[in-house]
């Protein structure tokens, strides 16, 4: 089975099934909690590359993936590109993106900002979070590789900053109004499938010091002229499987 392969320079990819990594999973429901605290849950909302795992708030979600939109259930998923997104204007309240701003092109970032802030309502929420880059995630991530416990490197692209993300919101037209840094010094045990690894996770909370995400929540700013200044790419029939 391929699970992965570069759609237009993106990297998209079957990602771990969450449910049978304890520790990952307790950490997914905390951040699905954290991210309910700025959904508009009165409203519609979408998820950008939701992987296999869609926040339980999403209506609809959009992956590159193909087999990532097959047989899931509880939202209206579309097999389609966050650079390109086949919605209208204005069509939702809010829209999360989780953990893929690093498979896409650096380039092509200002892209999918922008196609997140014409679906938004004016008065919309767009929820990101994204891996942030240090270097406790560079050496525990070279000790994965090394352990074999990852199958392949989708950082590539390389993750953002809390200035890379705020500075891609800002030009995007969005106000950021929330900042979470969040911590996950224990990220290498969430690679385990042992029902042990989940009685770690009550330390979560209280190992937060080393950063390995940022959440960010913006909403659109009244003056769209940055936005008219970023060009939607071009879809490319080519495809390179990996
Ligand atoms: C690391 S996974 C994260 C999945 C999910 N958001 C999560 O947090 O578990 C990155 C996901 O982004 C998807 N992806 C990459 N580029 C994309 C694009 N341009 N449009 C839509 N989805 C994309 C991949 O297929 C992959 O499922």
């Amino acid at each position: 089975m391929v699970d992965s392969e570069i759609l237009d320079g993106a990297i998209a990819e079957r990602p771990r099934e969450v449910s049978e990594h304890p520790l990952l999973a307790a950490v997914y429901d905390r951040h699905d909690a954290l991210i309910r605290r700025y959904t508009r849950r009165d409203g519609r909302t979408l998820e950008l590359a939701f992987g296999r795992h869609a926040h339980p708030d999403a209506d609809v979600g959009v992956e590159a993936f193909h087999e990532n939109c097959v047989d899931v259930v509880g939202i209206d998923a579309t097999t389609a590109d966050a650079r390109r997104l086949p919605f209208a204007d204005d069509s939702f309240d809010t829209v999360v993106g989780r953990r893929f701003l690093h498979h896409v092109p650096e380039a092509d970032r200002a892209a999918i900002v922008a196609e997140a802030r014409r679906v938004l309502a004016p008065d919309g929420r767009f929820v990101v979070l994204e891996g942030t880059p240090g270097l406790y995630r560079r050496l525990t991530k070279a000790v994965a590789f090394r352990l074999g416990a990852l199958g392949e490197d989708t950082d590539e692209y390389g993750h953002l900053s809390v200035d890379e993300l705020r500075d891609l919101l800002d030009e995007g037209g969005f106000e950021t109004v929330a900042f979470e840094r969040l911590g996950s010094p224990l990220m290498p045990l969430s690679i385990s499938t042992a029902p042990w690894s989940a009685r770690v996770a009550p330390l979560y909370e209280c190992t937060q010091f080393v950063r390995w995400w940022t959440l960010a929540v913006a909403t659109p700013t009244a003056d769209p002229v940055a936005v008219s200044r970023v060009e939607r790419p071009e879809s490319s029939s080519k495809q390179r499987h990996v």
